[in-house]
């Protein structure tokens, strides 16, 4: 077993910054073949990051596991993490599509939490792929956490994400504010829906 220290190694840390900016110039490629087909711009921005070391350690501690590289390898999905915010709820599925024909890419799992939303009403799609990459003359493979979200689901997320330190501290009204951010992640979903509506409607004029 190796040390966690092992993910800031100079060549680990080369390796995901290539699976990183491999996985989101797939995205750029494939935003620009859909507006091809579909006639518009489905990706809005793209972006990505690398996990840091001491947020691993913290993940495993939660997660009760051994606090070690290998470990941290095998449970921890999202080392490596590409976030694509998209304008409507169906262009999350037509990335995704995209996403499963590249050949030197393969989806491991699907966290669909925009058909089955967490209980704190995040939602998103989430793909856990495995990617190969050339490295130092051998084919790699890296897992990847991609999080495809509409506009409202990436609203609610990083406000959801702001908010959740000041509701730690609550107890009394915390039930009640984690309510109310439910209940608003559902208005969002219903304005998402109500805005692909009216896009269809606009696109059979
Ligand atoms: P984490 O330990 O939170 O990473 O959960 P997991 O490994 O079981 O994966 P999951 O797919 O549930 O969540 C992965 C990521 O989704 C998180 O790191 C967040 O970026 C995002 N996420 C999941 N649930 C929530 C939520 O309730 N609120 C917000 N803001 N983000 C969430
Ligand atoms: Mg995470």
């Amino acid at each position: 077993m190796q040390p966690i220290e092992k993910l800031e190694s100079e060549k680990i840390v080369a390796k995901n910054q290539i699976a990183l900016q491999t996985v989101m110039n797939k995205l750029q490629l494939i935003n620009k073949e859909l507006s091809v087909r579909e006639g518009r711009i489905l990706i809005h921005n793209i972006s990505g990051r690398i996990k840091e070391p001491n947020s691993i350690k913290v993940k495993l501690r939660k997660k009760g596991c051994e606090e070690n590289y290998e470990t941290a390898l095998e449970v921890i999905n999202d080392i490596i993490g590409a976030r694509a915010v998209c304008y409507y709820m169906d262009d999350l599925y037509l990335v995704a599509d995209v996403l499963n024909t590249h050949k030197d890419m393969e989806i491991i799992k699907i966290k669909n939490y925009m058909e089955h939303p967490k209980k704190t009403g995040y939602r998103s799609l989430h793909l856990i792929v495995k990617l190969m990459i050339p490295y130092g003359g051998k084919q790699e493979m890296v897992k990847v956490e991609i999080q495809l979200r509409t506009f409202a689901m990436d609203y609610w997320a990083v406000l959801d994400h702001q908010l959740r330190y000041k509701k730690e501290n609550t107890d009394n009204d915390s039930e009640k504010i984690e309510k109310e951010l439910m209940d608003y992640a559902d208005s969002l979903e219903s304005i998402d829906k109500k805005m692909m509506k009216l896009r269809n409607k606009i696109a059979k004029i």
